[in-house]
């Protein structure tokens, strides 16, 4: 056997078929911009700008550089009681473009963690204020939080929840989610029924009382588990339904924050304010793992009590504020600047939208969900086989049609690039919808 079909047994994939995997293996060894390469020169479009990370494509010059200047030039540096200049460059730079009121920014280095880390923070903030009592924790069905213990449990994907069931945390309960078929396919951005679902958060507030609940977490756009746009009037009926018991909203924008939605941050776009954003993912364009959590100003300051010495949050990671993570993290901001990414992104939209909707009529489509640079196409499942249809397809699409498309199960997922080019975009679906009439 080669050295490369040992190292291929070797490696325990996440989220994949391993067995599967293994019979004919789909590996990348370079990318530049929208383009992934294989070993053999092969060139291949990605739909997904990486997974939901790369939003100004690949290898991007700039972003190159700083990485690599960076790393001879201070490697890493301790974290705690101590730290080095770019982090706090980037904390700084975050909270700019933040939503106003949001004033400081906790590293991490994955979006799992940052949602782990702002669930404590809820905790930590309400002991720290004299609620200590509220210790409650909502998450949503069908929502996707990273897959440590606190995500999963506040998390409502199912297989990934199963195996650990009698593990996930206690005191933790879920709205229902607000993908209805029969009342919202074929939605163009946000649906217009659905918003009554938020006050499944007052029902909960009145179940256990209002004053035992300590925050309520949501993707702003459900990504993971297929595109939800939330529906019309419903973030701001959270909101709302937070600010009457006391209970702090948290936005998961992992895959919303940095322009995927067309503004720095979903809140931004939705005009909703939550007291504690997650992000990871565009944050450094995926190109070194990081993540961060940012917080308004009163969450911040009820930490800072107490004798001054004393640290004021058991919590962090060896890698919080890592340099090389942070240096790459300005250089990308300054990419979205100068670039004017974001905006580029919100004049996609429509593009986007109608290409997508232009699937409706395809009798294999069931559903077509969309917001921002997010889209999604529901296939309708095979008897019996749930998931083979999205998978053929995405095999398909790799070694036949050379495009790099998300399937999770029969869902194929768009996230396209920021600073996509409209042809090539148009040339990929043109390719994705042979590929749908060809497949059973
Ligand atoms: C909304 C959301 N939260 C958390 C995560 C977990 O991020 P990571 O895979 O970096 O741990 C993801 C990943 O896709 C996500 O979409």
């Amino acid at each position: 056997m080669s050295a490369a079909a040992s190292n291929i047994d070797a490696f325990w994939m996440p989220f994949t078929a391993n067995r599967d995997f293994r019979t004919k293996p789909r590996i990348i060894s370079g990318a530049s911009g929208h383009y992934y390469t294989t070993a053999d020169g092969t060139r291949l479009y990605d739909t997904f700008s990486g997974l939901w990370t790369c939003g100004i494509g690949h290898c991007h010059p700039k972003v190159v550089a700083a990485v690599q200047r960076q790393v001879a030039e201070l490697d890493y540096c301790i974290g705690f009681q101590v730290s080095n200049d770019k982090a706090f460059a980037l904390a700084e730079r975050v909270i700019d473009i933040a939503p106003e009121g949001f004033s400081n920014c906790f590293f991490t280095n994955s979006g799992s963690e940052s949602v782990d880390t702002a669930l404590k923070i809820a905790l930590a903030y309400h002991r720290a204020r004299g609620e200590g009592n509220r210790t409650r924790l909502i998450g949503r069905e069908k929502g996707y939080h990273g897959v440590n213990f606190g995500g999963m449990s506040v998390g409502g994907m199912v297989p990934n929840r199963k195996v650990f069931s009698p593990n996930l945390i206690p005191g933790v309960d879920h709205l229902r989610h607000t993908l209805d078929l029969q009342h919202n396919a074929f939605s163009r951005g946000q649906p217009e029924w659905g918003m009554h679902l938020a006050g499944d958060l007052e029902r909960l507030a009145g179940l256990h009382d209002g004053s035992n609940i300590a925050a309520v977490i949501v993707e702003p756009v459900a990504g993971s588990a297929g595109i939800i746009p939330p529906p019309v009037g419903y973030l701001e009926k959270m909101r709302e339904i937070c600010d009457r018991h006391g209970i702090l909203l948290i936005f998961d924008e992992v895959i919303t924050a940095f322009g995927r939605v067309g503004k720095a941050f979903g809140a931004e776009r939705f005009g909703v304010k939550p007291d504690i954003i997650t992000t990871a993912k565009g944050l450094t364009n995926g190109v070194i793992p990081m993540g961060a959590v940012i917080v308004r100003d009163h969450v911040y300051d009820a930490f800072m009590q107490g004798p001054p010495h004393m640290i004021e949050f058991f919590h962090g990671y060896t890698y919080s504020g890592h340099p090389v993570a942070a240096a790459a993290g300005l250089a990308v901001l300054d990419v979205y600047k100068e670039e004017g990414t974001f905006e580029q992104a919100a004049s996609l939209e429509q593009t986007f939208e109608d290409i997508l909707h232009s699937f409706a009529d395809h009798d294999k489509v069931i559903d077509v969900r969309n917001f921002g640079l997010m889209g999604a196409i529901e296939l309708a499942s095979r008897d019996g086989a749930p998931g083979a249809r999205g998978l053929e397809i995405h095999k398909k699409c790799f070694w036949d049609e050379h495009l790099v498309v998300r399937n999770g199960m029969d869902v194929l997922q768009f996230s396209p690039f920021l600073n996509s080019d409209v042809d090539e975009m148009q040339r990929s679906f043109e390719v994705i919808r042979r590929v749908i009439d060809t497949v059973d």
